[in-house]
């Protein structure tokens, strides 16, 4: 019973930006869970066809990718009419492609609140609206289908320095709850993961030296003692998009080894 609540067999899902870091780890969990096929996208084409070959080959799966820039709706309606053209329906859609940018208020240009908030916030509320349909085409009460926000914990506690990315994040998660209700009779369940410190590309320049001072006292804050990894994003993505989790619904998991807490 435990394995099958966790199976994703069958499933068809999208997830934006799964070229490198969680998007990638998430692609993966879902590939080696069963899911029939995974869609990836990124802009960088290369590295996302690389990303998809190397999933397909470790899974009896395909992953799939559709390259293309999300941080306009342009972009997003290119991605839509992409995902159309392949498939009738999906089963999970994750929202996780994101920019971080160092954002403190007396030195924050526009430009960089723009790029913040198009991509983070903008582009996943607007792919999602656009793929509603396609979500609740196969969806039941039992088998529901799933939307993913990435979120943050920069959106749980005060970091200055990224004004920008906080805010967009913090955005999301009150969508989640928002959206939650409005898809409610769509058996569509929607919820979103905040990871605290996960290694990533985003965040290479903090743990690529890991005898660094500064990645030693890092590691030391966080009261799980350290960063979270692929097994800990996979996880619970899984979790969420499986059987197991269908009852979640408006929820943010915060997966952050307890970060958020020391704050
Ligand atoms: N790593 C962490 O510790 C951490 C913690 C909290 C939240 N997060 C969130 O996790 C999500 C993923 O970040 P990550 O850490 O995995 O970073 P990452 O390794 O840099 O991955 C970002 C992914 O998004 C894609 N992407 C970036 N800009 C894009 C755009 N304009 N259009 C389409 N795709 C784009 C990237 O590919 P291309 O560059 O080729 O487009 C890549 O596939 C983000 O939303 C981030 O805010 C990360």
């Amino acid at each position: 019973m435990i394995k099958n609540l966790y199976s994703m067999k069958n499933k068809i899902c999208l997830i934006t930006g799964g070229s490198s870091g969680l998007g990638s780890y998430i692609a993966r969990g879902f590939l080696e869970a069963g899911a029939s096929k995974v869609y990836i996208t990124a802009r960088s084409e290369d590295k996302l066809i690389k990303k998809a070959d190397e999933l397909t080959k470790i899974s009896d799966g395909e992953c799939i990718a559709i390259s293309g820039d999300l941080s306009t709706l342009d972009g997003v309606k290119k991605l839509v009419s992409e995902i159309n053209a392949k498939e009738r329906y999906i089963d999970v859609l994750v929202n996780n492609a994101g920019i971080g940018l160092g954002t403190p208020i007396k030195t924050m240009k526009v430009e960089d609140w723009d790029k913040t908030m198009d991509l983070n916030t903008k582009s996943p509320i607007f792919l999602t609206q656009a793929l509603l349909g396609m979500l609740s085409k196969n969806a039941t009460l039992e088998e529901p289908s799933r939307v993913i926000f990435i979120s943050s914990v920069a959106a749980s506690i005060v970091v200055p320095s990224v004004l920008a990315y906080s805010a967009s994040k913090k955005v999301l998660e009150h969508l989640t709850a928002q959206l939650a209700l409005a898809v409610s009779d769509d058996f569509i369940r929607v919820n979103a993961i905040a990871p605290g410190r996960f290694y990533s590309e985003m965040t290479r320049r903090a743990w690529q030296d890991p005898n660094a001072e500064s990645f030693k006292a890092e590691l030391k804050k966080i009261p799980a003692h350290r960063y979270g990894d692929e097994n800990d994003m996979a996880g619970v993505a899984v979790m969420l998009c499986s059987r197991a989790g269908a009852y979640f619904h408006g929820e943010i998991l915060n997966l952050d080894g307890g970060y958020r807490l020391t704050f």
